[in-house]
């Protein structure tokens, strides 16, 4: 064991609690052990790893930016910045729009939202977000987040945040009969709130257009309807792709499944943006708000704003996504995953829901009982069973996430197939291990 459970502090966990392997490398979508095994990675890390691990065409991107130059702050130029820059803009059809480099999605959306207020003018707008979702854990972005683990922490008025019901079909906080319905309710929703505020109070809706971090996706009727009711109300959209981009969802970014019609106002990013080699979030604004921003001081400083190392990740992440065709591998390898996952639902009275799967993304809700749809454990504790699954998982060379009861199923792209379905297997023997313990413990 490594002195690390002594002396670091790690993110969502019991210090005294911290008991993971160390990893010393890793290839495609394993990683390598200290104590010599190898596990398949089935979440990418924090869904962040789209590439795998140690992707050469990356690695060599930043040794050869290291010998030329390490950091240069944002008050000279950097052609690695220059070049990521396009390439964002034009992958996102964002074309004369302007792209700010942060060091992660946190501060993406914090920034995002600073610049919706300054580019409308509405300084102390409100900000609508969801219930149920996850924007970053700074203050401002624990405030936008709905996430009841940080909820204690921060005071969403204080920061004019508003959070409203989210697109969740399989619970539909608005009784929605289908999914469709329920997200264009969710998205009427979102309208009754800007009327009843007035849209010159509101400075921006911030969400995630499809695929959610809390393991919520939206029904596809959600997004097209929310960006019609708020360009309808000259709101701005920010969509967050922090998680959903870079392939996750089938395309180079969520909402492009809705067309160019779904585009937002603003967008933020990081994760995928450089497969996680290094540390970078972006913020990219359209035409429209770059038009007003460019010509005003932005009173906002970063140190690494558009870091050398990360920027030079980023286009080498750009160019392998593109010459290695992985967001059309991702669509179709997530429908393969999405059919097999429904056949693991016919046998498995514990999965009530499969849902996504339109890229490597899907999301796998466990409940007690499936008539009635009784959560496994109440939101959003993990119950001790699907704690035991995920620990034998690894034990047997499989990493898998679990959110509460959702086990979110989110490989690197350029996972092989047969790893995905030995994964699958796995998983299917472990749910009917679970199966009969809990049929046990009912019994006993
Ligand atoms: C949707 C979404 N937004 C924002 C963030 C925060 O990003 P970061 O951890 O890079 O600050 C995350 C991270 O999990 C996320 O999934």
């Amino acid at each position: 064991m490594s002195s690390e459970a002594q002396t670091v502090l790690h993110t969502w966990s019991r210090p005294t609690e911290w008991n993971a392997p160390t990893i010393i490398g890793g290839t495609g979508a394993r990683l390598q052990t200290a104590d010599g095994r190898s596990i398949l990675d089935m979440s990418s890390l924090s869904e962040c790893s789209n590439l795998g691990h140690q992707h050469p065409r990356v690695v060599a991107a930043i040794r050869a930016q290291a010998q030329r130059l390490c950091f240069v702050t944002s008050a000279w130029g950097a052609e690695p910045r220059a070049r990521l820059a396009e390439m964002l803009l034009e992958k996102s059809g964002f074309e004369g729009g302007r792209v700010f480099f942060t060091l992660g999605g946190t501060d993406a959306n914090e920034h995002a939202v600073k610049f919706a207020r300054q580019a409308s003018g509405r300084t102390l707008g409100w900000v609508i977000t969801r219930q149920r979702s996850y924007h970053g854990c700074s203050y401002a972005a624990m405030a936008f987040s709905g996430d009841s683990r940080t909820a204690d922490q921060t005071d969403p008025a204080l920061h004019r945040v508003v959070h409203v019901p989210p697109p969740y079909a399989y619970r539909c906080p608005f009784r929605s009969s289908n999914e469709r319905a329920c997200g264009i309710a969710a998205a009427d929703c979102v309208s009754g709130e800007i009327d009843a505020r007035g849209p010159q109070q509101i400075a921006a809706v911030l969400m995630e257009p499809n695929a959610g971090t809390n393991g919520i996706v939206a029904p596809d009727s959600f997004w097209p309807a929310l960006r019609h009711a708020t360009r309808a109300r000259d709101v701005y959209l920010i969509a967050d792709e922090v998680m959903s981009g870079f392939g996750r969802c089938g395309e180079w970014f969520a909402w492009q499944r809705y067309g160019a019609e779904g585009r937002p106002d603003l967008m933020t990013l990081a994760k995928g943006l450089t497969g996680a080699h290094a540390p970078l979030g972006a913020v990219l604004v359209s035409a429209p708000v770059a038009r007003i921003l460019e010509t005003q001081v932005l009173m906002t400083g970063l140190t690494y704003s558009g870091h050398p190392l990360s920027c030079a990740a980023g286009v080498a992440a750009l160019e392998s996504y593109e010459s290695e065709q992985l967001i059309a591998r991702s669509r179709a390898l997530g429908a393969t995953m999405l059919t097999r996952l429904r056949e693991l639902q016919v046998r498995h009275a514990l999965i009530g829901e499969v849902r996504g799967g339109q890229g490597l993304f899907a999301v796998v809700e466990l409940v007690r009982d499936r008539t009635t749809r009784e959560p496994l454990a109440p939101w959003p504790q993990m119950h001790a069973g699907l704690r035991r699954l995920l620990a034998a998982a690894l034990e047997a060379g499989v990493s898998f996430a679990a959110r509460g009861n959702l086990l979110l199923i989110a490989p690197p792209l350029v996972i092989a197939e047969p790893d995905l379905t030995d994964a699958l297997d796995l998983l299917d023997r472990l749910l009917g291990a679970l199966a009969r313990e809990l049929s046990t413990e009912h019994a006993a």
